[in-house]
């Protein structure tokens, strides 16, 4: 019998050897090295000629490669913004490749309608208005992505001119942003604007949110027909909110597109008393958020939405007579970067059904509250400096020793085993960045990372 054809006789006893070393990572992930540091390489190896069966092939996966995986969803992992995967999240997942839907045109699966239903939820998730709409990306980066698209299409439709269908041509596109992520400035990249041509907006004071006064100055001399303001709710370093009520007035004075990226920012709606860090939002045309961070489902999972789906519909669609299937459920690869799409709604609408609203209210409380304790406790420190407030779930400091080299003490951290912690920049000065966003991290997690901070600056 071919190897394949054994691995479908024997899939019940490998499923369960999977599942049950699934299970045992899942559990020691707070007692596993919170990152493997120096690049692990797999052993040196030429394509096999002949397959090894599954069964062999996982044995080495557990013994080459297994060792050296990041604990990157366990509780101190506080590098970049990154979520883990709750247990609901994590075997939907599963389903998704056992069922291997393509979520590219309905009619023959339910997976369009889940998916649907699925974006439903996340705009009462978020409370946003119902005239919002959306699709799953793979991430924060190609929702960015999906925003400027869309933008580039409004402002070409202002000037007679259907960019996805004729090209840019002689179309006139500005776009202002103060503070915007790395992945917008790809976005700009990939669209054909250019990295570099954003027009930075100045930033206010010791902050990074836009100064408004300053955008309305740029727009007034601006002769660009088309405008596109590029908004941010939760900044990765300072978690800095724009005024986007102000930034909207202004975008519909100008008849400018407004995009925000609230990659996380936007889970501070689930706050109690926090709306008003995200007021204006409801005027925005097009939102970007992501699932791998603080929804905590598994890699890659973002969320894109926008009021105008027949502007995302003119970017995406693709007409061949073999994907001619009309239905009244979206073609989702008409909405998306890409044509063949996975199902990566399951695990949204899994984590969403079994945790609720409420659920994630709790995480995302208990995150900000983690992250002001250990804001608390750089402050009363005498060997750390707190950067900037701690506005929301991520905290920003420095060791007071201005001998101590930033670099060195961050790597003595990380190769503790305990927490993983990234660099970042404020107020053009070397910083440390701690990001709470994982629904498993305690108060006792940060009771380890002050006692490993203590530690580590006196060494
Ligand atoms: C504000 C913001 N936007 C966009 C991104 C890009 O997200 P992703 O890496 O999921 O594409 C990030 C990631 O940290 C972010 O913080």
């Amino acid at each position: 019998m071919s190897q394949i054809k054994n691995d479908l006789e024997n899939i019940t006893s490998l499923a369960d050897a999977v599942a049950k070393w699934c299970s045992d990572f899942q559990r020691e992930l707070p007692t596993r090295p919170v990152a493997v540091l120096g690049n692990p390489q797999p052993p040196q190896a030429q394509l096999q000629q002949q397959g090894l069966g599954a069964e062999q092939a996982f044995a080495q996966f557990v013994a080459q490669i297994a060792p050296s995986l990041s604990g990157s969803a366990g509780p101190r992992y506080l590098g970049f913004v990154t979520g883990g995967v709750t247990p609901a999240a994590m075997l939907a997942d599963w389903l998704v490749s056992a069922t291997d839907q393509n979520v590219m045109v309905p009619g023959d699966s339910i997976s369009s309608a889940v998916e649907q239903q699925t974006i439903e939820w996340l705009l009462q998730l978020f409370a946003l208005p119902e005239n919002f709409t959306g699709t799953l990306t793979t991430g924060a980066t190609s929702a960015n992505i999906l925003g400027l698209l869309c933008a580039r299409q409004h402002c070409g439709d202002q000037q007679g001119v259907d960019i996805a269908r004729d090209g840019i041509g002689d179309a006139k596109i500005d776009v202002f942003s103060a503070c915007p992520h790395a992945s917008s400035k790809k976005a700009m990249a990939f669209i054909g604007l250019g990295r570099d041509s954003i027009i930075t907006v100045p930033c206010l004071a010791e902050s990074e949110a836009m100064d408004v006064p300053a955008l309305k100055s740029l727009l007034a001399a601006s002769n660009s027909p088309g405008k596109v303001v590029i908004a941010s709710a939760g900044t990765v370093t300072g978690t800095d909110f724009d005024d986007l009520q102000q930034i909207a007035q202004l975008c519909k004075e100008y008849q400018a597109w407004l995009h925000v990226d609230a990659a996380f920012g936007l889970f501070s709606r689930l706050l109690t008393g926090q709306l008003s860090l995200t007021a204006g939002i409801e005027h925005a045309d097009s939102i970007t958020c992501d699932g791998h961070k603080w929804l905590n489902v598994p890699y890659d999972c973002g969320m894109f939405f926008t009021k105008h789906p027949e502007t995302l519909q003119q970017v995406c669609s693709v007409s061949a007579p073999y994907l001619d299937i009309s239905n009244a459920l979206p073609a989702y690869m008409d909405r998306s970067i890409e044509n063949s799409r996975r199902f990566r709604a399951l695990p949204v609408w899994l984590t969403l059904k079994a945790y609720g609203l409420e659920g994630y209210r709790n995480i995302v409380t208990d995150n900000c509250d983690q992250a002001a304790a250990l804001a608390n406790w750089l402050e009363q420190s005498a060997d750390y400096e707190l950067l900037t407030p701690c506005r929301l779930n991520v905290v920003v400091f420095k060791p007071n020793n201005r001998q101590r080299d930033i670099k060195k003490l961050l790597t003595s951290l990380n190769q503790s085993g305990q927490v993983y912690l990234t660099p970042g920049m404020w107020n053009g000065q070397q910083a440390i960045r701690a990001a709470f966003s994982n629904w498993r991290t305690s108060m006792q997690d940060v009771e380890i990372v002050c006692q490993l901070l203590a530690e580590k600056v006196a060494e």
